[in-house]
């Protein structure tokens, strides 16, 4: 059973949907605890579903590094075989790297290396491009160029709004996560070789 560290900054929809699919015995893997930087309202979802969770408020420490070692010290407790960042809205520093990658997976609302950073969906609407798309990287340090397990392209429609857009982006990022899990899980999909010599 692969368990999971996951962490968030926002309402957490995709961890729902990863939650959801390990309630199936079948699944091989599980979500051990729930994380975030803030006060985030995915938070809850710890008690919808019975997993443990933990904050580690960015704005409690001097720095990023620092904050960087206290969420490391609260990850670990959970012995996780992978941690995903499923919109953790934050760089992590190095010493996470360290920590946990190649075990550490970043889901993203764009075609990498497309729109990188904290407004992936807002940047690609401002582009004017006809499509954009989801993607799933393992975290390194620079921002959001580690490299892609699995991407997949998603048509921009006249019309589309940020919100809409992101609706439309969320379900493929779910789906492209719970894959890359179970292949994980299955060693089907083995992640040192998506880590940079
Ligand atoms: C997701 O689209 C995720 O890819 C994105 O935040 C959203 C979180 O939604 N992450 C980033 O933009 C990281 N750069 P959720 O809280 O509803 O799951």
């Amino acid at each position: 059973m692969l368990k999971l560290v996951v962490l968030i900054s926002g309402t957490g929809s995709n961890l729902r949907a990863l939650l959801d699919a390990s309630a199936d015995a079948e699944f091989p893997a599980r979500v051990v605890a729930i994380g975030a930087d803030r006060d985030a309202d995915g938070l809850v979802l710890g008690e919808e579903y019975g997993v443990s969770t933990f904050s580690v408020p960015f704005t409690a420490y001097p720095d990023r590094d620092s904050w960087g070692d206290a969420l490391i010290e609260e990850v670990r407790r959970w012995e996780p075989d992978l941690v995903v960042l499923s919109g953790l809205m934050r760089l992590v520093p190095p010493a996470v790297v360290d920590a946990f990658s190649p075990n550490l997976i970043n889901t993203h609302p764009a075609y990498l290396p497309e729109f990188p950073g904290a407004h992936g969906v807002r940047d690609a609407l401002a582009a004017g491009v006809t499509q954009t798309g989801a993607s799933l990287i393992v975290v390194d340090n620079s921002v959001d160029g580690g490299p892609i397990i699995a991407q997949e392209r998603i048509p921009v429609l006249p019309g589309d709004t940020e919100s809409s857009l992101h609706d439309r982006i969320k379900p493929v990022e779910r789906r492209l996560l719970i894959q890359a899990v179970l292949d994980i899980a299955n060693s089907h999909l083995d992640l040192k070789e998506f880590a940079r010599s």
